[in-house]
C-alpha cells in the first residue's frame, strides 16, 4: 500500500493555502510539483559541486560530470533504454520531437510518402510533421478517433502503408485522458517499415514505460512532468537511428576534430547536445527518477487508476447537472485526466471561480486545439492527477464544480 500522506510531506507546496484554502493542485499534465529532494539536489549542486561538465581535469569538473552522467544513466534504466548513450537530454518534450523532425526526419521523409498522427497530438507532436510534410511535398494522415475519444483502427491497413515514413503517436493524451495501443501501432509501423515515435510526455511520468518492450524507434518526454525541474527533458532512439543522424544543433561539446573548413561530430550522445548542457536540472531528474522508482511506477500506476475510477463515479453528479465528460469511460483506456464541459460556464470562469477554492485546474485547448474544437466546445476544463492527489481532493473538486455551477444557475453560492 502506498502511503499518500508521506509522499505529500516531501512536496512543501502542498501544505500551501490559495485564497484561504488548502491548495488542491490538479494541474498535473501541465507541471508537477516537486518533491523537496529534487529541489534539495538543486541547491546541493550550485553549493557543493558547481562547474561545467566534461572538459574539466579539476575535481568540482569530474564530479559534476559523474553526477550528470549518472542521471542519464538512472533515466535509461528508468524506460529500460539499456544503453545510457540513446538518451539525449533535450529541454522538453518539444524539443525531443522537433530534434526527430528536423534530424532524423528531415533526411529521410520523402515527397509522396506519409507521417501517420492521430487527431489528439499535443501542437507538439503536430506542427513539426506539418512544417516538414509541407517543405517535403509529403501527407499527414490521421487515424480516427470513436465517439468516446479512443483510437478507431477498423481502417488502419489503408492508414498506415508502404509509403509511411513514420507514425508518431501520443502514448496519454493530455486533453482527453485517452491511453493509446501503443505496442500494437507500433508493431503495425513496423510491419511496413515506418518508424514509431511515443510521445510519452504524460504517459512516462505514470505508468511503467518500457521503450525495449515497445520497439519504438524514439520516445519524447519532459522532467517537469515527471517531479523534475523544467528546463530538461529526454529524447529517447534506438543507437543505430540515432547514429545514422545528423546534430540538430552544432557548435561547442558536440564536435571531435574542428578545423577552419569543416568539423567532424563527437560520438553518442554528445552529438545531439551542443553547448554548456542544462547540468543541474538533469542531476535533479536523476533524483525524481530515484523518488518515484523508490515509491514504484507500478504502484503510482495502480493508486492513479483507482483515484480515476473513484473521480469518474464522483463526476456522475456533476453530468446529473448537465456536465460532459470527454475522453474514455472505461478506466482501462484512460489515465488520470478528467477533461469537461459545464453547461452555461465558459471553462475561464469555472477555473476562476474553482481558484477561489484553492482548486488548480487548468482551462483552454490544452495545445490541442483542433482535437477540443472538434468536440464542439472552444475549451475544456481539465482536472488532472498525480500520486499526492487523495480521494478527499477529487470530493472538494466535484463539490467545487457543483457549487460553481449553481452559481451560475442560481446567482448564489
Ligand atoms: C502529450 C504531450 N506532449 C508534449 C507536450 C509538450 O511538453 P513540453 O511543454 O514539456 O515540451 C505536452 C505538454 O503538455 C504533452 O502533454
Amino acid at each position: 500500500m502506498l502511503d499518500v500522506q508521506k509522499i505529500r510531506n516531501d512536496f512543501p507546496i502542498l501544505g500551501r493555502e490559495v485564497n484561504g484554502h488548502p491548495l488542491v493542485y490538479m494541474d498535473n499534465a501541465a507541471t508537477t510539483q516537486k518533491p523537496r529532494q529534487v529541489i534539495q539536489a538543486l541547491v546541493d549542486y550550485y553549493e557543493n559541486f558547481n562547474a561545467n561538465v566534461h572538459r574539466g581535469v579539476h575535481t568540482l569538473s569530474m564530479e559534476a560530470t559523474d553526477m550528470y552522467e549518472d542521471a542519464r544513466k538512472k533515466v535509461a534504466k528508468f524506460i529500460n533504454a539499456g544503453d545510457p548513450d540513446t538518451v539525449i537530454w533535450t529541454r522538453n518534450a518539444s524539443e525531443s520531437l522537433n530534434l526527430v523532425a528536423y534530424s532524423w526526419a528531415r533526411e529521410n521523409v520523402e515527397s509522396g510518402e506519409n507521417i501517420v498522427l492521430t487527431p489528439m497530438e499535443h501542437h507538439s507532436n503536430l506542427v513539426p510533421w506539418q512544417e516538414l510534410t509541407r517543405e517535403k511535398n509529403a501527407a499527414i494522415r490521421y487515424i480516427p478517433l470513436d465517439n468516446e475519444g479512443v483510437l478507431d483502427l477498423s481502417d488502419i491497413d489503408s492508414i498506415i502503408d508502404d509509403r509511411t515514413a513514420l507514425v508518431s503517436v501520443v502514448h496519454m493524451s493530455n486533453a482527453l485522458g485517452t491511453v493509446n495501443p501503443i505496442k500494437k501501432l507500433c508493431d503495425l509501423a513496423h510491419a511496413r517499415g515506418a518508424k514509431f515515435l511515443v510521445d510519452g510526455a504524460q504517459s512516462v511520468p505514470h505508468m511503467v514505460v518500457d521503450v525495449k518492450e515497445i520497439d519504438c524507434d524514439f520516445m519524447a518526454f519532459s522532467g517537469h512532468k515527471m517531479m523534475g525541474p523544467t528546463g530538461i527533458g529526454c529524447l529517447y532512439a534506438k543507437k543505430d537511428v540515432l547514429e545514422g543522424m545528423k546534430p540538430f544543433l552544432t557548435g561547442g561539446e558536440m564536435v571531435l576534430e574542428v578545423s577552419y573548413e569543416k568539423a567532424s561530430w563527437a560520438d553518442l550522445p554528445m552529438k545531439f547536445e551542443a553547448g554548456t548542457p542544462n547540468i543541474a536540472d538533469a542531476i535533479a531528474l536523476g533524483v525524481a527518477v530515484d523518488y518515484l522508482e523508490d515509491i514504484g511506477m507500478a504502484n503510482i500506476d495502480e493508486y492513479e487508476r483507482d483515484l480515476t475510477g473513484y473521480a469518474l463515479n464522483k463526476f456522475i453528479d456533476v453530468e446529473e447537472e448537465g456536465g460532459k465528460l470527454f475522453g474514455p469511460r472505461n478506466p482501462d483506456q484512460r489515465g488520470g485526466i478528467i477533461s469537461f464541459d459545464t453547461p452555461d460556464i465558459h471553462p475561464h470562469d469555472l477555473g476562476t471561480l474553482l481558484d477561489q477554492m484553492g482548486i488548480a485546474v487548468r482551462t483552454g485547448h490544452h495545445c490541442a486545439m483542433p482535437l477540443v474544437r472538434s468536440l464542439g466546445v472552444a475549451a475544456t476544463s481539465r482536472a488532472s492527477f498525480y500520486v499526492y492527489n487523495t480521494k478527499k481532493e477529487v470530493d472538494v473538486l466535484i463539490e467545487g464544480i457543483l457549487e460553481a455551477m449553481r452559481y451560475f444557475r442560481d446567482g448564489v453560492r
